[in-house]
């Protein structure tokens, strides 16, 4: 059996409670298709007993094993030694973007704390449905797959950046509810959702997706989300704004026009704000035409947009809304 190298992040408080931090490495032969739960619970057994993670089910199901493995965020319980080791070396460190306790264990009240943000619990209300029909559960059902590990919220780069953004767990989940038939406050919760640090926070790097050990795909929700948020007239912020200016200018022109799309986005005062990015960009010779570029065979844009309003590829994003009887 090949020997592989763990490189594990060791995490600890000092007398004077600031955490304290460094890499110790541990030799182990273990079968290449060994999960890295079950090498961390020999090298906990055998060589360390101080050696401190998170684990229940073993089964994918409960998420608690959720750390950074080899550079991403995965499941200990799902990732099999060989496929994440690099040159023999597996790196083992706790999740980012929530506090660390110790090792690889971090403190999950912040994660859930933003989940409780979008009230994840069906309310009463006028727009509730009595009856359901299958493109309902078709819409709820890829996002409640989410088994709330954190992986996405530990991978998510806007968090890294944005204390308050509520993360694309919560989102995905938000997105659970609007689509749900039963929900009664669907265009409160899309009102919500449009205000600062919520789903027009999201920088679309879909480091979420990549992540998520379910395929929920949380950034697909939070674009479902901005879709509907739009189309009940949410439109009044940087987010949607910006969605709006690209959307009318590749319409129209096939391109976009830089030069008014800050104007657009932020508004005549936060363009005074940046005057003196654009100062900077005039001084480099890099401030677009202020005439707009048509592209070549824009028409043929325009019959492909008006296509895919009649005919939107994603049933789910445009579904017929389920309306109370
Ligand atoms: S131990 Fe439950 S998901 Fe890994």
């Amino acid at each position: 059996m090949p020997v592989y190298t763990f490189r594990i992040q060791r995490n600890w408080k000092n007398d004077r409670g600031t955490l304290e931090s460094r890499y110790q490495d541990y030799s182990l032969e273990v079968n290449e298709t060994t999960t890295v739960l079950n090498a961390l619970e020999e090298l906990k057994g055998k060589q360390d007993g101080t050696l401190t993670f998170r684990q229940s089910c073993r089964s994918s199901i409960c998420g608690s094993c959720a750390m950074k493995i080899s550079g991403r965020t995965r499941l200990a319980c799902k990732s099999h030694v060989g496929e994440v080791a690099r040159d023999g070396v597996v790196t083992l460190a706790p999740m980012a973007n929530q506090p660390v306790l110790k090792d690889l264990v971090v403190d999950i009240g912040p994660f859930y704390s933003k989940v409780h943000q979008i009230k994840p619990y069906l309310e009463e209300g006028p727009e509730k449905a009595h009856t359901l029909d299958k493109s309902a559960y078709d819409q709820v059902n890829q996002v409640t797959q989410c088994i709330m590990c954190g992986c996405c919220y530990s991978d998510c780069t806007m968090k890294e950046v944005s204390e308050d953004f509520v993360g694309p767990a919560a989102l995905a989940k938000a997105f659970r509810f609007v689509s749900d038939p039963r929900e009664g406050q669907k265009t409160a919760r899309l009102q919500a959702l449009s205000e600062p640090s919520m789903m027009w926070s999201c920088s679309r790097c879909a480091m979420c997706v990549d992540s998520c050990p379910k395929d929920v795909k949380p950034m697909e929700a939070i674009v479902k989300l901005r879709t509907r948020g739009i189309a009940k007239g949410f439109i009044d912020g940087p987010g949607p704004r910006h969605a709006l200016a690209f959307h009318q200018d590749i319409q129209k022109w096939g391109d976009l026009n830089e030069f008014t799309l800050l104007q657009r986005t932020v508004g005549i005062m936060g363009s005074i704000a940046e005057l003196g990015t654009a100062w900077h960009l005039l001084k480099k010779g890099k401030i677009p035409s202020p005439f707009p570029h048509t592209a070549q065979g824009v028409e043929e844009l325009s019959k492909i947009y008006q296509l895919l309003e009649e005919h939107p590829i994603d049933v789910e994003t445009k579904a017929k809304e389920v309306v109370p009887e």
